[in-house]
């Protein structure tokens, strides 16, 4: 049995995945990161910045849409390190492109709901079960699983509603787990990230820069993957030791509805 606390980061070769998984490994969190690929540059980054913090590395690949595949990854990862602390049901997609909801095409619908919603519901129900078997064997236990949503799970975009409608699902989700698991003492939380310079929204980037310029940001300014790792890491450290099923949206104060 691992001595460390261990979190499983989806997404985490990029982006903001990467950043929770480095602010997780300064919270002393040895990490397992989940990408498709193992080998990417991305990975490789990751990798020097986990173990500069003195914990470990576990670099899996997994296509979080093959449901199949998951319980083997799930396997690898308690057969290293026989616990699972946090997990962090990252990975994401947006749409290839931006279609008129008019002319979303099924199978656009299929692949993004794919890897947004029924991967993260599965791989989220499998972790939950052994989470709750680990709780009768690990003092101290305080199991947390965690879903990055969207500001998009309340804010239309009609050129990729089935990105949306993911992400509303994907609060749902968040919700009923965290509903069904506090009774065994697991934890869930909703973090749901705003407008973040990342590779998802470099192809849309004056598009939102404009729009953060003409004051729809109330904060005025794009959100950086660190912002998420940073609140993650508070969820972790069990700042929020009494709540669940809570939503942490970290936008800038998009939340805000204004007149
Ligand atoms: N950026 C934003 O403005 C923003 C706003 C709100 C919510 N979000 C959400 O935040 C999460 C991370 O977004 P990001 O902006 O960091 O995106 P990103 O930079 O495009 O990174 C996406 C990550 O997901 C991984 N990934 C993609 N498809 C996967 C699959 N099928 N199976 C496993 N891993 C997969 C990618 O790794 P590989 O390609 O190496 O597999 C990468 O690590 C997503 O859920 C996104 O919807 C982002």
């Amino acid at each position: 049995m691992n001595h460390k606390p261990v979190a499983v980061i989806t997404g985490a070769s990029r982006g903001i995945g990467r950043a929770v998984a480095i602010s997780l490994a300064s919270e002393g969190f040895d990490i397992a990161a989940i990408a498709r690929s193992i080998d990417s540059e991305g990975m490789g980054i990751l990798n020097k910045e986990v173990e500069k913090k003195g914990v470990e590395f576990f670099p899996v690949g997994l296509d979080i849409s093959c449901t199949g595949c998951q319980t083997e990854v799930v396997s690898n990862i308690l057969e290293r390190y026989g616990r699972i602390d946090i997990l962090v049901n990252n990975a994401g997609v947006a749409p290839l492109q931006r279609n008129d909801l008019l002319e979303m095409t099924e199978e656009s619908y299929n692949r993004v709901l794919n890897i947004n919603l029924k991967g993260p519901i599965f791989f989220a129900q499998k972790i939950a079960k052994e989470m709750i078997w680990l709780k009768q064997k690990i003092v101290d236990y305080k199991p947390v699983i965690i879903f990055v949503t969207s500001v998009s799970s309340t804010l239309t975009s009609t050129n990729r509603s089935e990105y949306c409608v993911s992400k509303a699902g994907l609060s749902m989700a968040s919700t009923i787990f965290a509903d069904r698991l506090a009774k065994e003492e697991i934890r869930v939380f909703e973090v749901r990230p705003g407008i973040i310079q990342t590779d998802m929204t470099v192809k849309v980037k004056d598009k939102y820069e404009k729009m953060i310029h003409e004051g729809r940001v109330p904060q005025n300014r794009w959100g950086i993957p660190e912002d998420i790792g940073k609140a993650v890491a508070s969820i972790a450290r069990g700042d929020w030791d009494f709540s669940t099923g809570m939503v942490f949206e970290i936008s800038g104060g998009l939340n805000i509805n204004r007149l």
